[in-house]
Formats: structure tokens, sequence, C-alpha cells
């Protein structure tokens, strides 16, 4: 591990939660940032308070967009452990995407280590009760400043925390969604499966006129034919036909969820068969006249599952279960709460634990 500068101030008072805590709306005390540059790599780590930061007009990232992040979250689970659920899956997406878009990768085991320090440090801003947790959010940023389309040659890696409340606080519901064929977020061989900025500002339109007709999310088609189902807003989506449970491929075009992987490694687990495989939306309109569409859910590190009770392609509304959820889709739910909580074995050794004894200097 390289050595990590602590300018973290030592907390004097006991840290108190706001109530309610949503999402993203309050931060920790403390951020880690690290530097690079293509002599020294990553370097100057260190764990200091977090500020805003400040930036001359001309940096690269607020022009060309050399920016990408990650999102995922660490629990406390009922014995008072603190662990960090797949670090390496979101790391090794923050590569992909770091790939694609002529940025710095990392190594996958230093950046998780790297954020095991800063959680310790800031384990007492995780919250306690079952449902909630802390978010990390991982951002790397290309920083020369200079006017001309190129890549960055210096960098920084920031772990911002944010502790969040319980994504289902009033109630496990289901969420009406709106597929989408005006716009397209991504096209196969973009940024689709980067987490990156511009990929959101491209889907804020159709999110805006989905939720102007009473709609949470859209339901992206594939950005060349318009054909193909995607995936949710910020969620992949899981079909449940009467005789197949099936998942969009990885068509390039989508954002490669970590929680879709722990989904279908654990339906394998559970004895089903999981097909990834391309679904038209046609296909989906056909199964569901002919009454064969049991059940459609999404997958994604804020909810984990969310159910789908309204779909809408044009002018037809699909109710799906009444607009109610499914069973699966509820089964799988308890099944990750229970495993974030500690109250189900982690049999798969998905769950990295914080060792909360780090010194805090
Ligand atoms: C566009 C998009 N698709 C899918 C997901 C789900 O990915 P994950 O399960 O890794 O959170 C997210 C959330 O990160 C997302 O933003």
């Amino acid at each position: 591990m390289k050595e990590i500068t602590y300018k973290n101030k030592p907390r004097t008072e006991p840290v108190k939660l706001p109530e309610p805590l949503g999402f993203g709306v309050y931060f920790t005390d403390n951020i880690l940032e690290m530097d690079y540059n293509t002599e020294s790599g990553w370097h100057n780590l260190q764990i200091k308070p977090l500020e805003n930061y400040s930036f001359h007009p001309a940096t690269l990232f607020f022009h060309y967009g050399q920016v990408l992040f990650e999102g995922l979250k660490a629990f406390r689970q009922k014995n008072n452990d603190i662990v960090i659920f797949r670090p390496e899956k979101h790391i090794e997406r923050l590569n992909n995407s770091a790939r694609r878009l002529c940025m710095p990768t990392i190594d996958v085991d230093f950046a998780v280590e790297a954020l095991r320090e800063l959680i310790a440090v800031e384990k007492d801003w995780i919250p306690e009760k079952k449902g909630e947790s802390l978010y990390i959010r991982p951002l790397m940023i290309g920083v020369d400043s200079a006017l001309g389309v190129r890549v960055s040659e210096t960098y920084k890696l920031i772990y911002l925390l944010s502790p969040v409340g319980a994504y289902y606080a009033e109630g496990f519901k289901p969420v009406k969604i709106l597929a989408q064929d005006d716009y397209v977020r991504a096209v196969r061989k973009g940024t689709g499966e980067c987490k990156t900025p511009g990929n959101y500002a491209a889907s804020l339109i159709g999110s805006e006129m989905a939720k102007a007709q009473g709609y949470s999310q859209v339901l992206w088609l594939d950005g060349v034919e318009l054909k193909n189902i995607e995936e949710v807003g910020t969620m992949n989506i899981f079909i449940i036909f009467k005789d197949e449970i099936v998942t969009p491929e990885l068509s390039g075009g989508i954002l490669p969820g970590v929680t879709r992987l722990s989904v279908i490694e654990t339906l394998r687990g559970w004895g089903h068969t999981i097909n990834e495989r391309a679904v038209s939306i046609d296909e989906f309109v056909e199964q569901y006249d002919k009454g064969n569409v049991v059940d459609v859910f999404g997958t994604g590190t804020a909810a984990i599952i969310s159910s789908v009770g309204e779909l809408k392609f044009r002018d037809k509304i699909m109710k799906i279960n009444n607009g109610s959820y499914g069973e699966l889709a509820i089964k799988l739910f308890d099944h990750f709460t229970g495993l974030q909580y500690g109250e189900i074995e982690d049999t798969h050794n998905w769950f990295v634990p914080v060792n909360s004894e780090v010194p805090v200097s």
C-alpha cells in the first residue's frame, strides 16, 4: 500500500446523522484524493477534509468530458461489522470506463485498499438500520488546464462518501416506466457501457418527458435500430416471461451492472436459467398481449431491486402484476438486504470487510 497522508482533523464530537438521510444529500467530513501523472502514476494519497475545489476555467474535464465515476455501497451489519459490496467489481468497471475515455487505470487491490482506509476513518457516518448504507462515489477527472481537444496528462481520483437512507423507507413500491423512442441514451461502440456523465446528460430529456407523463424512469431502446430493450435510467432490467427469465445481453450500449451480475449469479444458484439475449420491444408487447409477461424488475446499487408495475410504449399501457410486484422480485430484494445486514451468510464472498482499527492521526 502506498503511503496515505492523513490530514483529517481529529473528531471532537460524535457524528450525529441527519434525519431523514435521503440520497446523496449529506456527505462525510473527509474525502480521499490522489493524483496521477505519467511519471509517477497514482501518487499523493491524502485523506483530507471535504472542501470545495478550485479549478482554472480551462481545465480539460470541463470542456472535453474526461470524467468518469462509480457508485457502490458500504454497510453496517447487525453485529456492527462494516463491509463493502463487491468493490473490486466496481473498480474493474471504473478501469473499463477509463480505457474507453483514454484515462489512466488503477490497480484494483490498491484502489480497494485505499477505499477501506477512508471508510475506516469515516465509519461513524455509516447508519445502522437495515436498508441504510454509506454510498461511495469514486470520481476521476482530467485536470490539465489548456484549451484544445486532447487527452489530459494529469488526473485526480476522489472518493466521496454519503450516508443514505433506505430506498424503500415507505415500503417496497413498484415503479412506472416509459419506453422511449424519441431519443437514445447511448449507441453501441459509443460510451454506453461507461459510467461517464455524458450518458446521463443525454438521458435527461427523456427522463423529463417521462416525468411529465407521470412515469418515474425511461426504458431505453438500443441506439442503432431503436428496437431492442437496453436498460432503465439507472438500472438494468430483467423480464420474466412464462417460460424464460431474460435480461438484455451486454451489447456495448448498456452499463454492466454489478447488481445485474449478482442477481444473475444468485438466480442461477437458486436453480433458475437466465438468458442474456436481445429482447425487442415488439417481442415484449407480443408476449404481453399473449399474457406471458409474469414480472419485470430493475436492478441497481441504489434500490437493489425495483419492481416495474407499469410500462408504457407509445400509446400502449401495460400493467405488470396488476401494478404490484412479483414474487421473485421481492424474494431477491429480501435476500440482498439480508446479505447486506449480515442476516444471510455471504457464501459468494461478495462483502469486503473494513478494518475499523485503522489509526486516525
Ligand atoms: C445507466 C445505469 N445502468 C445500470 C445501473 C446499475 O448498475 P449497478 O448495479 O452496478 O449499480 C446504473 C447504476 O449504477 C446505471 O447508472
